[in-house]
């Protein structure tokens, strides 16, 4: 089997995973949310301490399974160096120790391959990834190839949602929360904030202008009635995830007309966002397109999908030396293993 771990951001993942049977065998993960909650967001120094504390228990639990690995998959690329490091510099160690392969997986391509992890791999597909770092639209070619359509030029979807989190001090992560908020308004109509990019023909997201504009609103309220209220909350998590959800769908309409895909995937931790959903079915019944959406298990990071990322690339023997293997905060995406 393959062990894989994750440890691109804030959380500290591990997964066996049956490469014939294509199974997951354990998956365990230590989210470090909590300790970052207090600063409102992920701090990377801390984040590295408690992955060089979570990742050596988690090895721990799976010691008994040594002797039946046959590869280590790690992330290597994106995410925070800091973060990426501890991860990496344990998956050398074992594969010196165990004397096995290493291979590198890509985190963007695995949150891609999280749609497969209950699913036959269904090509050519088009994807939506929406997490805390990306935002980005794939078509994904009959041979794995993989081509970027758009990304967002500032902020990504579930960082505006951190952000807005934030300033109206629902904690870190936001995504849940404001989501939370936003079920409870009952003055939809009360804030209409302006979708971002509605009437520029080009296909790219943009978050940062709407972010600002709930940063407004929320001043507007203190000046004129000094606290923002709980009803004041509810109003704007709405009125902000309408908007954030509508652009997304906005653009993804455009490329639907485009690239009459007839399978669609939408991956990351922010696709778990129930409005997203709910907006993204509608299109694919329109499109007669097959949806797939990750387990709600593994939509946020999580190293079942690095293991199954990995498969392809063990059975076509891409491994990466050691001495080789580098850590890339910023990276591209070039294709997957059909
Ligand atoms: O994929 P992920 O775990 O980490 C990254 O690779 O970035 O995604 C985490 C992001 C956070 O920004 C979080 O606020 C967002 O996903 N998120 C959501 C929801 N649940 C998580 N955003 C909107 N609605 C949600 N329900
Ligand atoms: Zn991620």
């Amino acid at each position: 089997m393959i062990l894989a771990i994750e440890s691109s951001c804030d959380d500290s993942s591990l997964a066996l995973y049956d490469e014939n049977k294509l199974e997951l065998i354990y998956h365990k993960k230590i989210s470090q949310e909590l300790e970052h909650n207090k600063y409102g967001g992920v701090v990377p120094e801390l984040a590295a301490r408690l992955h060089t504390q979570a990742l050596p228990a988690l090895l721990e639990s799976v010691s008994e399974y040594f002797f039946k690995i046959n590869a280590v998959a790690v992330v290597n690329e994106p995410g925070l160096s800091v973060s990426l490091l501890p991860g990496v510099s344990m998956a050398k160690s074992i594969s010196i120790a165990l004397n096995i392969p290493l291979i590198a997986v890509n985190h963007l391509i695995g949150h891609v391959y999280s749609l497969f992890l209950n699913s036959k791999i269904k090509l050519p597909l088009g994807v939506l990834l929406v997490s805390g770092g990306h935002t980005m639209i794939l078509d994904i070619e009959n041979d794995g190839k993989v081509n970027l359509v758009a990304s967002t030029g500032d902020d990504s979807f579930g960082e505006s949602f951190d952000k807005v989190a934030k300033m109206l001090s629902l904690g870190y992560p936001g995504g849940l929360a404001v989501q939370n908020m936003a079920l409870k308004s009952k003055k939809k109509d009360r804030f209409d904030f302006t979708v971002p990019l509605m009437h520029s023909p080009r296909i790219e997201y943009s978050f940062s202008g709407l972010k600002n504009q709930v940063r407004l609103c929320i001043e507007d309220i203190k000046n004129k009635n000094q606290v923002v209220k709980q009803d004041d909350i509810y109003d704007i998590c709405y009125a902000f995830e309408n908007a954030a959800c509508a652009h997304i769908v906005n653009k993804l309409e455009k490329v639907f007309l485009l690239k009459k895909w007839k399978n669609f995937g939408v991956v990351g931790g922010a696709s778990a966002n129930l409005n997203l959903r709910n907006r993204i079915e509608k299109i694919c019944q329109n499109m007669n397109c097959n949806l797939i959406l990750a387990p709600l298990d593994f939509c946020s990071d999580n190293a079942a999908m690095i293991a199954r990322a990995s498969v392809g690339k063990l059975l076509n023997g891409e491994f990466t030396d050691i001495n080789e293997l580098e850590i890339r905060p910023k990276s591209i995406i070039d294709g997957i293993y059909v």
